[in-house]
């Protein structure tokens, strides 16, 4: 695991948005996970902003859905904000973009993956450590799935528990690890705590971003706040 520290937010998304043209230059068939959430919005416009700069050719890259609320009665929630920030202003095609709900009904019908193998995935984190929707208890080999969400969750993304969804639709902890390149950001104070649990050498399924502590090539993006309570342990 590596850890890099910036001053604040726009610095990093810098450094990301970067990071990933990089990666699509290398390989322009890249296959990735997006996350959604407040974390992203920066990057995501600074990618679609050095894009157009540098004229890049995103059209081989396929595109994700990592996770997405579930019975509910707006069905597009993350798939919505995936649209407005990447799909829509780089002009991406249907076909460049993978529903979570396709790939969780095609496992369920096969039995197979068919998000396995990403070569690079963006993840967020909850304030109860989750990662794309695997909340706390989440095994290593958990796979696409159906899960509860945790009151923290619905708080976090909803205001409140009124009306927020109870379910989503989320990747595995297992699909995650599979990625071959992980990227995890964080921002703010309130990220602190999670970022402490998680990243203090324990793996742990109470904090489920512990696990991605081994992999081989993970990357933790942090701004100084987010740091803030990690550092004191070093
Ligand atoms: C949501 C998403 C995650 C995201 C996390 C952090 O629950 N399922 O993919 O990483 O929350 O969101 P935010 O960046 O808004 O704090």
């Amino acid at each position: 695991m590596r850890i890099k520290v910036f001053n604040n937010r726009t610095e990093a998304s810098d450094f990301l948005a970067h990071l990933f043209l990089n990666e699509v230059k290398r390989n322009p068939r890249l296959k990735i996970g997006f996350a959604t959430g407040k974390t992203y919005k920066e990057v995501y416009k600074k990618i679609v902003y050095l894009t157009k700069r540098k004229k890049i050719d995103l059209s081989k890259i396929k595109m994700y859905q990592i996770d997405e609320y579930f019975n509910t009665k707006e069905k597009y929630f993350t798939f919505n904000y995936l649209k407005k920030y990447l799909i829509k202003p780089l002009n991406l095609d249907k076909n460049q973009i993978h529903m979570i709900k396709e790939s969780y009904n095609f496992y369920k019908e096969h039995h197979k993956d068919k998000i396995d193998n990403l070569d690079f995935i963006f993840l967020g984190i909850g304030e109860d450590s989750h990662i794309a929707f695997n909340e706390p208890g989440s095994y290593k080999n958990s796979k696409i799935r159906i899960i509860k969400l945790s009151s923290i969750t619905r708080k976090d993304n909803f205001g409140n528990l009124n009306n927020s969804p109870k379910l989503a639709i989320t990747i595995g902890i297992k699909e995650i690890l599979d990625s071959k390149k992980i990227i995890l950001i964080a921002f703010g104070k309130n990220k602190s705590k999670p970022i402490l649990d998680s990243f203090s050498g324990k793996i742990l399924k109470k904090y489920p971003a512990s696990f991605l502590q081994k992999h081989k090539d993970f990357i933790l993006i942090l701004d100084k706040k987010a740091f803030s309570l990690l550092n004191q342990k070093y």
